[in-house]
């Protein structure tokens, strides 16, 4: 077996499952992969932090520039634009594959980082960005690649749904509901990402940029959040025999563009009356559920874990065998699905 070495960038409640599975299943995932996958170093902030899942200290570092270069798998778990975005970048410049789950950076610097992999041949991927742990993003970029995709919908945020399903079923406050996201790791670093849409606005940009081909970023994104649902609008609407659920909906508007030739899209996140018959209505907890619509393959729906460190992990490592036989194919492909994640249209051209 070939080696290949792993930098992996962060250890929150994502990057630090990443680690433990890395050094568990380390012979499992060399079977599947056809390589020894090598964990180089893990970038910290402070070695000495505590931390829920125990990892080598030996392992830990600050030192990202000497864990790059030399690494021939990037695994950014950081969050955020910087420093992520520079040490994305300097990864793909040295030639290494990454693998991300930054849906914020990749919703704002998406064109940079796809144009840079494509420069340089290597691969971006990043099933865990969007859905946790549900596979959506090689669903639309590979599966349905043949299909027109004319809408998606669903819950994409597993905090907010967390949050809502405890205060409709069990009456919580909303502050009581979101410590309990806390504890459970489902919300982001700065709270305001989920509460406020944002992170749902960040995955519904990438999903409608792989569906409908075109170039989304959040700011095209209609976004409104939870922050004002109470436990009285929340009773109100169980009382009418609906469900409050914060929505993300992506769709092509047939025949809406001025010109008449071209159509729109239009992709917007807020909280919407779900009726409680709707399948929509039984996603509870941490839990996301996307349903595509394909003018062939007709409806589909992806369902399955939205957030949490574990769940998450699954699609971070699933893009680290993927990136790891891509690399020892001597790179056969790769920068293919880059391109595919780059489609030229400006949004509203489709
Ligand atoms: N904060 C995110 C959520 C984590 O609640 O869905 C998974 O992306």
């Amino acid at each position: 077996h070939r080696t290949l070495r792993v930098a992996l960038l962060g250890a929150g409640s994502v990057g630090s499952q990443v680690a433990r599975l890395l050094l568990e299943s380390g012979a499992d995932l060399a079977e599947r992969s056809g390589a020894s996958l090598e964990l180089a170093g893990i970038l910290v902030r402070d070695v000495d932090a505590p931390r829920d899942v125990e990892l080598p200290r030996e392992l830990l570092t600050t030192d990202a520039e000497s864990l790059i270069v030399g690494a021939d798998i990037v695994i950014e778990l950081l969050g955020g634009i910087e420093p992520a975005r520079t040490h994305i970048l300097a990864a793909l410049t040295s030639g290494a594959d990454v693998v991300t789950g930054n849906k914020a950076l990749l919703a704002t610097h998406g064109v940079e980082i796809f144009d840079t992999a494509d420069q340089v041949g290597a691969s971006v991927s990043y099933e865990a960005a969007v859905a946790g742990a549900i596979p959506i993003i090689r669903p639309l970029r590979d599966s349905l690649a043949g299909d027109r995709i004319v809408r998606i919908f669903g819950i994409v945020n597993g905090s907010t749904n967390y949050i809502l399903d405890r205060m409709d079923r069990e009456g919580l406050s909303a502050e009581d509901a979101q410590r309990l996201a806390t504890e459970l790791g489902y919300l982001e670093a700065d709270p305001t990402l989920d509460l406020e849409g944002y992170d749902a606005a960040q995955k519904a940009a990438i999903l409608a940029s792989l569906a409908f081909h075109t170039r989304v970023s959040i700011d095209d994104v209609h976004r409104e959040g939870i922050e004002g649902i109470t436990a009285d609008m929340i009773d109100g609407a169980r009382r009418a025999g609906f469900v409050i659920k914060l929505l993300a909906v992506c769709e092509r508007l047939e025949g809406a563009a001025a010109d008449g030739e071209d159509e729109a899209i239009s992709v917007r996140v807020y909280p919407a009356l779900v009726d409680r018959e709707h399948p929509l209505a039984s996603v509870h907890g941490g839990n996301n559920a996307v349903f595509v619509e394909a003018e062939a393959a007709g409806p589909l729906m992806f369902y399955g874990a939205g957030a949490g460190g574990v769940q998450t992990a699954s699609a971070v490592l699933g893009d680290v065998v993927s990136a790891a036989r891509r690399h020892i194919a001597g790179g056969v492909g790769v920068g293919e699905s880059a391109r595919q994640s780059l489609p030229t249209a400006p949004i509203g051209r489709i």
